[in-house]
């Protein structure tokens, strides 16, 4: 397949693929706009800029989906004014409505990465959050957030799938399968239908086409680099709790979700903010960034 038609094809099942599952997105990502959410970003935000953090005047965000990063980070104080852009409108909508709801003055456009529709130098922060493994040409998208920024500005992008962290990932996954029956014996949920209730049929084929890249941590920094961007640093964060949360995840897709009862989303959710802790605490400041679940990377552009 020729570059550009493979380019297009991704970013077809992108739109769909993200429309289809706008409706359902918060939920099924346990979204909060509280202050467990506001918390939750600050604190990604900051290990990813390290101390360079903020407040900045205008904040823009690509691939915003339903505002998760963007609207917490504005209700947090962490930008002043709020340009979200995402290619699925479906996901902008979600993301007007919450803004609505929120009383969050937040401007939305629905365009490509590597095309936004904004004057040179027109923000302070370009960030985003699991957005940079869908894009097909990362060269292209960091010479367009390069053009974006003001001189001295900033990029930050977190919650990137670490290959390493996504192969360590499949353990847990492989053991959940194997004591689902026994699990679901515990929890007295019953087996899923087949294809599950909770994913349209639609989504799974898509889902192989618009995950592109997984990264080492040198090849996260490579585009932002060849960008002329400066002082990038690559981090990384989540084991102990990735693991605890696949292999938990994983069981919950094997039974009817309606099944699964409220004490153990309970444990589920607790055990791995505890777990986040430990990894804050004792395993990110030790080990290196290509072992952990999630990649994080920030830069700055060369000042004026
Ligand atoms: C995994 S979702 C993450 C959404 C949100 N940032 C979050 O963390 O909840 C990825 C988002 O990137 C968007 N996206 C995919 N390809 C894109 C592209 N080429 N340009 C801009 N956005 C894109 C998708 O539509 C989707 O909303």
């Amino acid at each position: 397949m020729a570059a550009s038609s493979a380019t297009e094809e991704i970013h077809e099942a992108n739109v769909r693929y993200h429309d289809l599952a706008a409706a359902r997105y918060d939920v099924k990502w346990g979204i909060d706009f509280g202050e467990r959410g506001q918390k939750q970003v600050s604190g990604k935000l900051r290990k990813a800029l390290g101390e360079s953090f903020g407040p900045f005047r205008r904040g823009l965000e690509i691939g915003a989906g339903t505002g998760y990063f963007g609207l917490n980070l504005r209700q947090a104080g962490a930008i002043e004014e709020y340009t979200a852009t995402d290619v699925s409108q479906g996901m902008l909508d979600v993301l007007d409505e919450s803004a609505h709801r929120l009383d969050i003055d937040a401007r939305t456009a629905c365009c490509e990465a590597t095309r936004l529709p904004f004057p040179d130098a027109s923000f302070d922060l370009v960030f985003g959050h699991a957005v940079l493994h869908h894009l097909p040409d990362l060269d292209a998208s960091f010479a367009e957030f390069m053009r974006v920024l003001a001189p001295g500005g900033a990029i930050a992008f977190c919650g990137e799938p670490s290959l390493y962290g996504d192969k360590i990932a499949t353990a847990p996954k492989r053991v959940a399968h194997a004591l689902a029956p026994a699990w679901r014996a515990l929890v007295g949920a019953s087996a899923a239908a087949r294809n599950g209730h909770h994913q349209v049929a639609e989504e799974g084929p898509l889902e192989r086409i618009v995950d592109v890249h997984a990264f080492t941590p040198a090849a996260l920094a490579q585009p932002v680099r060849r960008a002329g961007f400066q002082g990038v640093r690559v981090s990384g964060e989540e084991l102990a709790a990735s693991l605890f949360g696949w292999a938990n995840r994983a069981l919950e897709a094997t039974a009817e979700p309606s099944e699964v009862p409220w004490i153990w989303h309970q444990y589920a959710y607790r055990g791995y903010l505890g777990l986040q802790a430990l990894d804050r605490a004792l395993l990110e400041p030790r080990l290196p960034p290509a072992v952990f679940y999630n990649l994080l990377v920030a830069a700055r552009s060369p000042s004026a």
